[in-house]
């Protein structure tokens, strides 16, 4: 009988795109197959996000759930990778002794001889160390098929904000090669994919080589955009500070490239954004944001955004409203700000309460999902061009869809041949974060 795995994943884009590379090796090296639960599972993995505080105790309450199963079933093994594994190491071990295998997210691929180890010496396995770029060489690339597929192209960050994890536990900023992306985008097509989202942390700083020269991914993009059948390229997280004219210019060139960019401004206070040194103010932001919308002009941006950081005051808050005012953007996510071990701004005094927080994020919150439900409603009555993604996870009776600014499109289908195809999509109803439509004829 096959081993079984389950892998369960928290976090960003990029521990999902690590989750399904996981998943590709332990099936192409170790024999597993995925299970459909955890109870049935030889492997349990968990891919965790340390990026604020509740994340990271999500892990210990999921281990203690798993240890249960552990506990009917002794040679069930338990692995925990991702950037709460790198941040603790071996104290994940200590805290909770029924894991038995820690990595990180560098070294991913080495879980099929951590599992070997293990269960040959049954002594715990922790390697959370950052071999520069190695997993790539040795993780499958397997186009499934999927319409839409993430492509990792850098990792790491060399930013350090000052409230971020993320340079502590992904390590260095390191670029893949060109031609290595350009090879894993083509095997996706040649299976099915039409888009590409060309992941990093800081994924404009992309310096990775081509032809043995460092390039950019302005450059990536244009070349990405040649090969057959790559029809949409998105790319995700872009700072704003590296955002540079040559990166603007491609919106110009490549209309594969589509009308929506995240573009995390944090806040609009420059006391602020200075105390979290993130190289930009507000008015930096705006002339970018002002530049790509000359050239494209329906550009739909999305952002994230930290109440409460250290110091903010009503003022500085109500400079983020202003921006958010200014830009109008579209769906993005906003946190109460949570300080984060080993970071420069979890030693900055904090007096703004926690009520104070709470306030501020909810009055944010209501104005972006005012802004959102104003950008559904405008599209009311118009026509989508919609890549097809799948079946609607509520509705097996509807296919599901996204339009070219980013918005989910729902739709009343059952012709499934449609999936992994573009469609125009008559659009009738707005809701705050998707749109329901019809197939237009
Ligand atoms: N690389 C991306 C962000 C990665 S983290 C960038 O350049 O912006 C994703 C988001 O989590 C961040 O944009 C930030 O808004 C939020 N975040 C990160 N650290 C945080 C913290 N300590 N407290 C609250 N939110 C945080
Ligand atoms: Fe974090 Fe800033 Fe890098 S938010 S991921 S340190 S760009």
């Amino acid at each position: 009988m096959k081993k079984k795995l389950y892998i369960k994943t928290h976090g960003c884009q990029m521990n999902e795109y690590d989750s399904a590379k996981m998943a590709d090796l332990l099936k192409e090296k170790e024999g597993f197959e995925l299970a459909k639960n955890e109870d049935e599972a030889d492997l349990l993995i968990l891919n965790t996000c340390s990026i604020r505080e509740k994340a990271q105790e999500k892990v210990f309450h999921q281990i203690g759930r798993w240890r249960k199963i552990k506990e009917e079933k002794p040679d069930l093994k338990i692995a925990i990778g991702g950037c709460v594994a790198s941040q603790e190491g071996k104290e994940i071990i200590n805290r909770a002794p029924a894991v038995d295998i820690v990595f990180g997210p560098q070294t991913l691929h080495k879980l099929p001889e951590l599992y070997n180890n293990k269960k040959k010496t049954n002594i715990n396995q922790i390697d959370i160390s950052f071999p520069k770029l190695e997993k790539f060489n040795h993780l499958p690339v397997k186009g499934k098929g999927e319409p839409s597929a993430f492509v990792s192209i850098a990792e790491g960050c060399n930013k350090y904000c000052s409230f971020c994890v993320v340079p502590k536990t992904r390590g260095h900023e390191v670029s893949r090669t060109i031609e290595d992306i350009l090879n894993e985008v083509s095997i996706l097509a040649d299976k099915g994919t039409r888009e590409i989202n060309f992941l990093g942390q800081n994924v404009n700083n992309f310096k990775g080589t081509f032809k043995g020269e460092k390039s950019s991914l302005a450059v990536l993009i244009e070349l990405a955009s040649k090969i057959d059948n790559i029809e949409r390229i998105r790319f995700t997280t872009s700072h704003p500070h590296e955002f540079k004219d040559d990166l603007v210019e491609v919106y110009d060139r490549v209309p594969e490239l589509v009308s929506h960019v995240h573009l995390p401004v944090q806040s609009g206070s420059d006391k602020i954004l200075k105390l979290m040194r993130r190289r930009y103010n507000a008015e930096k932001y705006l002339a970018l944001i002002e530049k790509i919308r000359i050239i494209r002009p329906d550009m739909s941006f999305s952002s994230d955004f930290i109440v409460g950081f250290p110091g903010e005051t009503n003022e500085d808050f109500q400079q983020t409203i202003n921006v958010i005012n200014e830009v109008k953007f579209d769906e993005s996510y906003s946190f109460i700000y949570s300080p984060r071990p080993n970071t420069t701004a979890s030693e900055m005094p904090d007096d703004v309460s926690p009520e104070e927080k709470k306030e501020r994020l909810n009055i944010l919150q209501s104005r972006l999902n005012q802004l959102s439900f104003g950008y559904s409603r405008k599209k009311v009555g118009t026509s989508q061009r919609c890549l097809i993604y799948g079946q609607s996870r509520r509705d097996p009776g509807q296919l599901q869809g996204r339009t070219i600014c980013n918005r989910i499109v729902n739709f009343q289908s059952n012709q499934l041949d449609l999936v992994g195809h573009f469609a125009n999509i008559q659009i009738q109803e707005a809701l705050t974060n998707s749109l329901r439509g019809s197939l237009a004829h």
